[in-house]
């Protein structure tokens, strides 16, 4: 099995704080970063870190390349629960990044197919990702990829699930409102990112994280195929950990533990 790094801090905010520093770090390095952006509650903090870091240390993001893993089709970018309308609240809004640089699916698109095989084609043509942060569903989805999607398969539409619904149906008002659908990356699109980093925060997390983490590879659990991926950290606070078979020492440790898996 691929090696994977994991990595617990004591709170949901720590481990945020880790994420955005990882992403800072990597863009300090690389300052023309192919980063792969996530949306979602649990990505918030990372944001809001990313944000406070280009305000007081001057994290710069000029020449900072942006991909979201998916957008739900039908709603228009101004759309309060569109993921174009949270990117643009939680990060991109507060930074310098230049906005022709920030790319989404567009869930507007006559021609959807199209607009995949178009998105697919954006970020060959900008190098491919460097860094991926992944969030993940309840039913272990990555971006909008359901279980049983293909392991290979590219930016793509998707009908979304029951689970999904009901997870994030609550965000729509009235509920009913949430799109049946949405485009995403494929889960080929992200395990060809160079590099991916999974944040996982919440007890509502951690029977899912320890099933695809320490669970058998999957497609029923698309997350569990970041087993395979050759460079995967993933970054939890300690209730989202607190299913996995790890040593007790090493949570009761209260800082941060590392755990290299082979
Ligand atoms: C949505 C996104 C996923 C994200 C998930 C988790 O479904 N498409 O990419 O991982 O939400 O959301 P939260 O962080 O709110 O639990």
């Amino acid at each position: 099995m691929a090696p994977m790094e994991v990595f617990i801090y004591p709170t949901a905010q720590t481990a945020a704080d880790q994420a955005a520093d990882k992403i800072a770090e990597s863009l300090r390095r690389n300052p023309r970063l192919v980063l792969g952006l996530a949306t979602g509650s649990t990505m918030e903090p990372v944001y809001a870190r990313l944000v406070s870091l280009h305000r007081d240390t001057g994290l710069d993001f000029s020449g900072c390349r942006t991909f979201n893993l998916d957008e739900y089709v039908g709603l228009p970018p101004g759309h309060p629960n569109s993921y174009r309308y949270y990117m643009e609240q939680h990060l991109f809004r507060h930074i310098n990044i230049n906005p022709s640089n920030t790319h989404l699916p567009d869930g507007m698109a006559a021609d959807l197919e199209a607009e995949c095989a178009r998105y697919e084609k954006l970020m060959a043509l900008n190098g491919g990702i460097d860094l991926q942060l992944l969030g993940i569903g309840q039913n272990g989805h990555l971006g909008f990829n359901e279980p049983l999607s293909a392991l290979d398969s590219r930016t793509h539409v998707q009908l979304l699930s029951g689970a999904t619904r009901a997870q994030n149906g609550p965000h729509f008002i009235p509920p009913a409102q949430m799109p049946a659908s949405a485009l995403t990356m494929g889960m080929g699109s992200i395990l060809a990112a160079r590099r991916c980093l999974l944040l996982g925060t919440g007890e509502d997390k951690a029977q899912i994280i320890a099933e695809a983490l320490e669970g058998p590879r999957t497609n029923r659990i698309p997350a569990s195929a970041l087993q395979q991926h050759p460079h995967c950290i993933v970054i939890l606070d300690q209730l989202a950990a607190n299913h996995l078979c790890l040593p007790q020492n090493l949570l009761s440790l209260a800082q941060t533990a590392s755990l290299r898996r082979e």
